[in-house]
């Protein structure tokens, strides 16, 4: 089965987050099932310094208004197109943010245009290849499926991955005229609160839509969770389908961790302190007895990081200490260096994106901290289980299908991997550590959470199994009605 990816972020190419990290993963883990993915992404000035040596395929002599270039490469293990429009990709800042942290100006046209180039490279495919199905990612994507519905390539089955709802791609009704699509499609697909919804369109035009858990399936039906969106969740209610990620064990692997000077596995724990100082040593903290919680993530609302911020005080008077790393609002970072300033030696601070560092985090620290409001899946927490790392989780979401909450029973049954927590507020997140710290106290049983964790199944195994029946059944359906018509 030959498929066609479609994503605004693929992993070690172009990431701001876990978006990257499934799209590229899941191909590796698609391949044992029979499934062959080509990913379609933009060419951003990253990527093209990437790919020095990408293949032409294809040029287009006016994508919208611009030129441009259809690429093939092959890099970690991924089989690549890329569209080369340099007028869109090639320029500073990230995918979605100029170098101010200010949106592109023109993101409407951008991935309106990269969606328009994947719609043709799935109706009609490139060269010999043509895909049986296509499969978009998120709101930067999901455009490509409208294109098909509306387009002539309307019998192609699709698939579209919401990732995150809170992410919508909400655009001024005036450039509809500029997208190229039929008037009928503004009604039915894309108009959403009196302006445009790319991925409001997406879930119109999917025959299927997956979000990352089974949980956050059922919570996006509310209006909490639903963010504006439960409205039409609830109209596809049947063709919503939550399948939680995996990870990609070998990225994620501390046996033989590059990034690490002390790889380790759950049977050689004591090689596992050696990257605890070299831990404290990167973040300046002294080498002390004591829990050492650490948080990895963007520094956002919805991660509720300014819940810990508010909490560092607890560092200090457990005798505990917090790293942090990781950028975002500037408001929660500024708080962030508040407390290192006034906990010197508990808590300490990097503001940045460093994925070697993140490694390291993982496999030094004792617990990783999560404590997002909402949080569809989660990888972080995953990470951590596989590093020994003890997820201390805000009851949400994947967050909370994902860690066994080592409460009295589950400890005893040894099948505890984590802390849970509720209510998400500070006083939730307060009493998660102070039961942190009670449980690291006892040192057989936070070891033995620790093997437990470590001995979890976070890899891609049965999701990949549960995307591949998808596509099977859609494929399926998609053959009978070409016969019975
Ligand atoms: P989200 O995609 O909502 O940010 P996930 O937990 O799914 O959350 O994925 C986040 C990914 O980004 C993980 O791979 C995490 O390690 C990584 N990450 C987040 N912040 C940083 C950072 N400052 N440096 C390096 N990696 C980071
Ligand atoms: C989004 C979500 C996160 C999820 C990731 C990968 O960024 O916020 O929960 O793990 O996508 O699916």
């Amino acid at each position: 089965m030959d498929i066609l990816a479609v994503t605004a972020e693929v992993f070690p190419l172009i990431k701001t987050g876990g978006l990257a990290d499934v799209t590229g993963s899941l191909p590796k883990a698609l391949k044992k099932f029979g499934v062959r993915v080509k990913t379609l992404i933009p060419g951003y000035r990253a990527v093209m310094r990437a790919l020095p040596s990408a293949r032409l395929v294809k040029t287009y002599d006016d994508l919208f208004g611009v030129q441009a270039r259809l690429l093939a490469a092959q890099a970690a293990g991924l089989d690549l197109l890329i569209l080369d429009a340099p007028e869109f990709f090639d320029r500073p800042g990230g995918p979605y943010l100029n170098e101010y942290g200010e949106e592109h100006h023109d993101n409407w046209k951008r991935f309106a245009a990269f969606s328009k180039a994947a719609s043709e490279v799935g109706g009609s495919g490139v060269k010999e290849w043509k895909p049986c199905l296509i499969h978009a990612h998120d709101w930067h994507s999901a455009l490509t499926l409208a294109y098909l519905k509306y387009g002539e390539h309307f019998e192609v089955p699709r698939v579209l991955t919401v990732h995150n709802l809170a992410f919508q791609g909400q655009f001024p009704a005036r450039h509809f005229p500029r997208l190229g699509l039929p008037a009928q499609s503004y009604s039915e697909a894309l108009e959403y609160y009196g302006e445009l919804g790319y991925l409001k369109a997406g879930l119109i035009a999917a025959d299927k839509i997956t979000v990352v858990s089974p949980t956050y399936a059922r919570e996006i039906m509310s209006p909490e969770g639903g963010m504006g969106l439960d409205g039409v969740m609830n109209a596809r209610h049947d063709d919503v389908i939550g399948i939680v990620n995996g990870i990609d064990l070998e990225v994620w692997d501390p046996s033989c961790d590059p990034h690490l000077n002390y790889p380790f596995s759950a049977r050689t724990p004591l090689r596992r302190l050696g990257n605890r100082y070299d831990l404290l040593d990167r973040f300046g903290l002294p080498h002390r007895h004591g829990p050492v919680f650490a948080s990895v993530n963007r520094l956002t609302w919805q991660k509720g990081m300014d819940l810990l911020a508010d909490v560092a005080d607890e560092f200090f008077w457990k005798d505990g200490m917090l790293v942090v790393h990781g950028q975002g609002d500037p408001h929660i970072e500024g708080k962030f260096l508040e407390a290192a300033e006034r906990y010197p030696q508990h808590v300490s601070v990097k503001i940045g994106y460093d994925e070697s560092l993140a490694h390291l985090i993982h496999a030094g620290a004792d617990a990783m901290l999560v404590p997002s409001r909402f949080e569809p899946c989660g990888l972080t927490q995953l990470y951590a289980l596989r590093y020994g790392c003890i997820p201390i989780v805000a009851r949400t979401g994947g967050l909370s299908e994902t860690i066994i909450d080592a409460n009295d029973a589950a400890v005893h049954a040894q099948a505890a991997t984590g802390i849970q927590f509720l209510p998400i507020d500070h006083q939730g997140l307060r009493h998660a550590l102070r039961r942190a710290v009670k449980l690291y106290r006892r040192h057989r049983t936070w070891e033995r959470l620790r093997r437990q964790a470590m001995k979890t199944d976070c890899s891609w195994e049965r999701s990949a199994e549960q995307y591949c029946e998808i596509y099977s059944r859609l494929l399926n359906e998609n053959a009978e009605l070409r016969q019975t018509a």
